[in-house]
Formats: C-alpha cells, sequence, structure tokens
C-alpha cells in the first residue's frame, strides 16, 4: 500500500492530480505529437502510418469520422477543418449510433476512428461495420497496438503519452494535432490549399505548443474565477465556428468532474432554446477569440448580459471590447482560427479542473465514469 501511495506520487511528479499534470504536459505532448512530422522551415509534413492510403483518401467521395466522448469533439473539430482545407465532405458521428442505424457506407468512403484508448466497444465495432462494407478505416488512437490500431488498415498515433485522469485533455489536442496534419498532407496532395496557404499554417501550427505554454500561464487567475462560480448549479457554453466544438468539450469537462449541469451550444443556438434559462444565477462561458465569427458572438455577449447572464469570455490577448462587456475575460494567444480549438480549450480545462478541486470531487476518478469503455 505505502509503496503504491508513493509510486503515485512519483506520477504524479508534484502536481496534486494526474488531470492537472496531464493539462500542464500539453506543451510538450503537442510538441512530441507534432516532432518528426512536421518541419515548417522545410515545408515538411510527413505522417508514416497513413502514406501509402493518400491517394485513396484524397479521393474519397467523403469521409466519416466515429468516436464517443471527447474523442467525438476532436472529430468536430476535424469535420471543419477537413472541408475547410481539402474540400471533402465529412460526417461525424457517435460510433453507437452509427453501428445500430445501417448506415450508407461504400468502398469509396474514408472512415476514421478516434480513440484515445484504443479500445471503445462502440468504435470498435462502428470499424467492423464500415470495414465490412468496403471502407478504409484509419485510426487515431493514443494507446500503441491498441484494438482500434490494430484492426485498422492504416492511421496515426497521438503520441501523446499515458493519460491517467478519467477525463481526457491532453489526448484531445493530440488527436487534434494529428487530425490536422491528416487534412494539411491531403490538401497539399489535392492542392486544395496554395503553397503560401499551405506553408502558412505549418508555420501556424509549429507554434501551437509556446502559445498553449502562455495559456497555462493562466492558472492563477482560472483558479480566482473558479472560486467565483463552484458553488453554480448550471454552466452553458457557447462558441461559433471552430469554437463550438470547444463549448462541447468545456461543458463535458465540468460535468465530468465536478457534477455541475452544462451545456455547450453553438452560441446562434442560444435563441432556440437556452436563452430561456439565463437570469442572475446563469453563469454563461463564451468562447469568443477573434476570428471570422467574432462580430455575431459579440452580439451574443450582449443578449445574454441583457438578460443579467454572468459572462465569462475567452478572448483574443488585447481584446478590450469585449473586456467592458464580460464579467472576466481570460486573454489567450492569437492562432489562425483552425488552430484556435487547440489553444482555447485549455482555460476551459483548468475552470473544470479548479471548480472540481474546489467541490471536493475525485477528479481523477470521478463517479460512475472510466478510463476505457471497453462494454456497451
Ligand atoms: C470514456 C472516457 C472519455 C473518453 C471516451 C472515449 O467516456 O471517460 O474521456 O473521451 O470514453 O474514449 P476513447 O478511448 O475511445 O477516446
Amino acid at each position: 500500500q505505502t509503496v503504491d501511495i508513493e509510486l503515485e506520487a512519483i506520477e504524479k511528479a508534484g502536481y496534486d492530480h494526474f488531470m492537472l499534470k496531464e493539462i500542464f504536459e500539453q506543451p510538450k505532448s503537442i510538441g512530441d505529437c507534432l516532432r518528426g512530422r512536421l518541419n515548417a522551415k522545410e515545408g515538411h509534413l510527413h505522417l508514416g502510418g497513413i502514406n501509402d492510403y493518400v491517394n485513396k483518401i484524397s479521393n474519397a467521395d467523403r469521409i466519416l469520422i466515429v468516436a464517443c466522448g471527447t474523442s467525438w469533439h476532436a472529430g468536430l473539430v476535424a469535420e471543419y477543418i477537413f472541408e475547410e482545407y481539402c474540400r471533402i465532405p465529412v460526417e461525424v458521428e457517435y460510433a453507437s449510433e452509427f453501428r445500430y442505424r445501417n448506415p450508407i457506407v461504400g468502398e469509396k468512403d474514408v472512415v476514421i476512428a478516434i480513440s484515445q484508448s484504443g479500445e471503445t466497444a462502440d468504435t470498435l465495432a462502428a470499424i467492423e461495420l464500415a470495414k465490412s462494407k468496403g471502407a478504409t478505416i484509419l485510426g487515431v488512437c493514443n494507446v500503441v497496438g491498441a484494438s482500434i490500431p490494430r484492426t485498422s488498415h492504416a492511421g496515426s498515433y497521438t503520441h501523446a503519452g499515458p493519460e491517467i485522469g478519467v477525463a481526457s485533455t491532453k489526448a484531445f489536442t493530440a488527436q487534434i494535432s494529428v487530425l490536422t496534419m491528416m487534412a494539411l498532407m491531403l490538401a497539399h496532395k489535392k492542392g486544395s490549399l496554395t503553397e503560401s496557404e499551405y506553408r502558412k499554417l505549418l508555420v501556424e501550427l509549429e507554434a501551437v505548443p509556446d502559445k498553449v505554454a502562455k495559456c497555462l500561464d493562466l492558472n492563477a487567475q482560472i483558479e480566482i474565477i473558479s472560486e467565483k462560480f463552484k458553488d453554480a448549479a448550471n454552466f452553458l457554453y457557447l462558441g461559433r465556428g471552430y469554437n463550438f466544438p470547444v463549448a462541447l468539450e468545456g461543458a463535458l469537462k465540468l460535468k465530468e468532474i465536478s457534477y455541475i449541469h452544462a451545456e455547450g451550444y453553438p452560441a446562434a443556438e442560444m435563441k432556440h432554446g437556452p436563452i430561456a434559462l439565463i437570469d442572475e444565477n446563469m453563469p454563461v462561458v463564451f468562447i469568443a477569440t477573434k476570428d471570422s465569427s467574432y462580430e455575431k458572438i459579440v452580439s451574443n455577449i450582449q443578449e445574454v448580459k441583457a438578460r443579467k447572464g454572468k459572462v465569462i469570455a475567452i478572448v483574443t490577448e488585447g481584446d478590450t471590447d469585449i473586456a467592458g462587456m464580460a464579467d472576466y475575460t481570460v486573454e489567450v494567444p492569437a492562432a489562425h482560427e483552425s488552430l484556435m480549438p487547440l489553444i482555447s480549450v485549455i482555460p476551459l480545462q483548468l475552470l473544470s479542473y479548479h471548480i472540481a478541486v474546489m467541490r471536493g470531487c475525485n477528479v481523477d476518478q470521478p463517479r460512475n465514469l472510466a478510463k476505457s469503455v471497453t462494454v456497451e
């Protein structure tokens, strides 16, 4: 027992919880994921695991993404990225729905299965089904040699290292990093991005680990904000475009580990329901970084303030406009909008972590949840 406790303390490397350690590891884990694959200066990008399939994927009729939980959120980010960079239609499915609904899948479909553990039962079954219909399967997994990578035709590992905390953090950012590289590789092959757009995105992607490190400097500020909201009964998370899946992920993190009811929504959908919930007791987290939907999200913030909701806004460094409207603003470094989820999710991970700790929850092993769901 003593040995176990000491071993765990060593593994936590001075952090109180695995989740916090894993959040703080992200500059390194994203860096590890990019290392040897991306060299922006030389315009080099290579994912060995899918190299033989690049032609096939770039000629695909469509890309189907299957996953569960946080990995499904990474899939939603990838949908936006693949459609934008590669101009290939993408559908993102919950593996559990896909496998039971007699989906239309054929030989010209490419299925990307995303899974940290590589063992999720529903995702595995979705792959088997798509494979039986002739689709090409690519796995994006973290655990080397797990069932999903073994069942897939090809794929790329995320190389985030072991993730112990049940709530996924560094695996999510590594998944998005791999999927971004896949999309860039295909876009280059297809010529759907110009050479200069492609090169610019390589440079931007290489800069992400340093920007994530800057987000971690926000930890003390986020702890103060967490103190103000730790007793809330509900939370709303709103984002648009690339930041919409981040809103879903922020809400999932909070409910998983703090047991506070939280909902993520595309900000424009607020008027079709969630706006009815807003009063002075409702904290609303906006992911409102400077991108193509910035003006729209600013009006959504005003709508929430007009109903006395409490606004916590994740904004781009130097944004003074939103600071004048929101109750709290958290400034993150600017990046190309397609890469913003890798950055904007960091303060949300920290927010959920601190609130859960303040509520006395078991952060690393939340009730009723499992790290790897190998049964239906
Ligand atoms: C469980 C975990 C989540 C994870 C999901 C999918 O619910 O608690 O953190 O996102 O399974 O797991 P996978 O290993 O397939 O990514």
